[in-house]
C-alpha cells in the first residue's frame, strides 16, 4: 500500500512538473511569436477619394464643393463598410471606443482597442500607411503582429480603406484606454503550437500592391468574390468549410458553402438571402455561434451584395466538407 502511494505520489509530481514545464514552454514560445517583427510596404492614398473630374465638371462644382461631395459620399460608403462588410464595429464597438473580440479565462482577453483619435485611442497621427499596415497586414506601428483577423481584410481596396478612415474620423472621438491583449493558458498553448497564427504570418506577403478601387457594386462574380473575402477566414478559401482555424474550440465547424451535396446543393438564392438575413436555415434551425453573430452584419447587406455573393458562390467548384 505504501509503495503504491509512493508511486502515485511520484506520478503526480511528474505530471505537475510536465504540466509546469509545458506551460513554461508555451509561455516562452507564445511570447516569442508576439515579439516577432514584420516589415511591410508603405502605401499612400487620398482620404477621401476625390470625385471623378468629369463628374465634378458636368455638375459645375467648384473645387471646394467637389471636395465636400467627395467627403460626404466617402463617409456614407464607410458607414456601410464598417457595419456590414468589414465589421470593425463588432470588435471595436459602435463608437469605435473599444469592444470585445474574445474574453475568456482560458483562451485570453483580446479586447478591441479604442481606434478613435481621442485620449487612449490608437489612431491619432495615423496616416494611410499606418492604417494599411494594421488593417490589411495585421502589423502594429512598432512592427509587432496584432491579434486581429487582418487576413479577412487583405483584399480590401484602397478606396474602401479610405472610406473607412473617413467614416471613423467623422465620428466623435472617445477618451478611453483598453487593456492590451492578454492570452490565457489555452490561448498560449494554441499560439505556441501554431493552431492560432497571427494574421501577419498568415498573410505572409506584405509587399504586393492592393486593389485601388473595389469591383463595381453590381450582381457579378467579380464583386461577389470581393465580398466573399470576409467569409474565407472561417469557411476557407475554397468555401468548403470545416473547423474554423484558430476558432473557439466550442464552435461548430463552418458550413460547406459549395454546391456539393454536403453543402448548399439544394439551396436557392432565396434560401441563402433569407438565411443571411434571419439567422435561420430553410429547415427552420438557427445558426449557431459565431455565424449567428456574422448574420447581424450580413443581414444589413443590400440585395445587390447578397445576389453578387450568391452568384460567386455558385461558380466555386463543389467539394466535400473541408476539401
Ligand atoms: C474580430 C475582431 C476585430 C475586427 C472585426 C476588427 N478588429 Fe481591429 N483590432 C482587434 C484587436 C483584438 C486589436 C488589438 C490588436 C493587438 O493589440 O494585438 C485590434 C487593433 C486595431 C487597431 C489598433 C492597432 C494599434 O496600433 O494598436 C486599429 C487601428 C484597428 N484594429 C482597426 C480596425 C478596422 C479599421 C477594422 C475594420 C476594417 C477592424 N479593426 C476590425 C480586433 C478586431
Ligand atoms: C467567424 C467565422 C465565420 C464567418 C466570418 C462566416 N461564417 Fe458562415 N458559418 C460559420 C459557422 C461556424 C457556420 C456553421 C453554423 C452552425 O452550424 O450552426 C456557418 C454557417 C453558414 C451558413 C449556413 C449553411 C448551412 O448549411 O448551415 C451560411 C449560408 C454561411 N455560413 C454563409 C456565410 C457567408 C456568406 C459569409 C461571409 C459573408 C460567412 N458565412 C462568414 C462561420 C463563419
Amino acid at each position: 500500500m505504501k509503495t503504491l502511494l509512493k508511486i502515485l505520489g511520484a506520478l503526480l509530481l511528474l505530471l505537475a512538473l510536465v504540466g509546469a514545464g509545458g506551460y513554461a514552454w508555451a509561455k516562452m514560445k507564445s511570447d516569442a511569436v508576439m515579439a516577432q517583427t514584420f516589415d511591410a510596404h508603405t502605401v499612400d492614398f487620398p482620404v477621401p477619394f476625390p470625385l471623378d473630374e468629369a463628374e465634378a465638371t458636368a455638375e459645375g462644382l467648384t473645387p471646394q464643393q467637389a471636395g465636400e461631395v467627395a467627403m460626404s459620399r466617402a463617409v456614407e460608403r464607410g458607414d456601410h463598410l464598417v457595419h456590414t462588410r468589414y465589421v470593425c464595429v463588432a470588435c471595436h464597438g459602435s463608437d469605435f471606443g473599444g469592444g470585445v473580440m474574445i474574453d475568456d479565462p482560458m483562451i485570453g482577453h483580446f479586447l478591441g482597442p479604442n481606434i478613435t483619435a481621442g485620449a487612449g485611442g490608437r489612431t491619432s497621427g495615423f496616416g494611410p500607411a499606418d492604417w494599411d499596415r494594421i488593417v490589411r497586414h495585421g502589423i502594429k506601428p512598432d512592427g509587432h503582429p496584432a491579434v486581429m483577423p487582418s487576413e479577412d481584410f487583405r483584399l480590401m481596396s484602397d478606396q474602401e480603406l479610405s472610406d473607412i478612415i473617413a467614416y471613423i474620423r467623422s465620428r466623435p472621438t472617445v477618451d478611453d484606454t483598453v487593456p492590451p491583449p492578454a492570452p490565457g493558458p489555452l490561448g498560449r498553448v494554441l499560439i505556441a503550437t501554431g493552431q492560432i497564427r497571427v494574421s501577419a504570418d498568415v498573410i505572409g506577403d506584405h509587399f504586393s500592391a492592393h486593389l485601388a478601387e473595389p469591383p463595381t457594386s453590381e450582381v457579378s462574380e467579380a464583386f461577389g468574390q470581393h465580398l466573399a473575402g470576409v467569409c474565407t477566414g472561417c469557411h476557407n478559401a475554397r468555401l468548403s468549410g470545416g473547423p474554423v482555424p484558430g476558432g473557439d474550440p466550442s464552435w461548430p465547424p463552418a458550413a460547406n458553402l459549395t454546391a456539393h451535396q454536403e453543402g448548399l446543393a439544394a439551396w436557392t438564392f432565396e434560401d441563402f438571402a433569407a438565411t443571411l438575413r434571419s439567422g435561420r436555415r430553410p429547415d427552420g434551425t438557427e445558426l449557431r455561434d459565431p455565424m449567428s453573430g456574422v448574420v447581424q452584419f450580413t443581414g444589413r447587406m443590400t440585395d445587390v451584395e447578397l445576389e453578387a455573393l450568391w452568384t460567386y458562390i455558385r461558380t466555386v467548384p463543389p467539394l466535400p466538407t473541408g476539401g
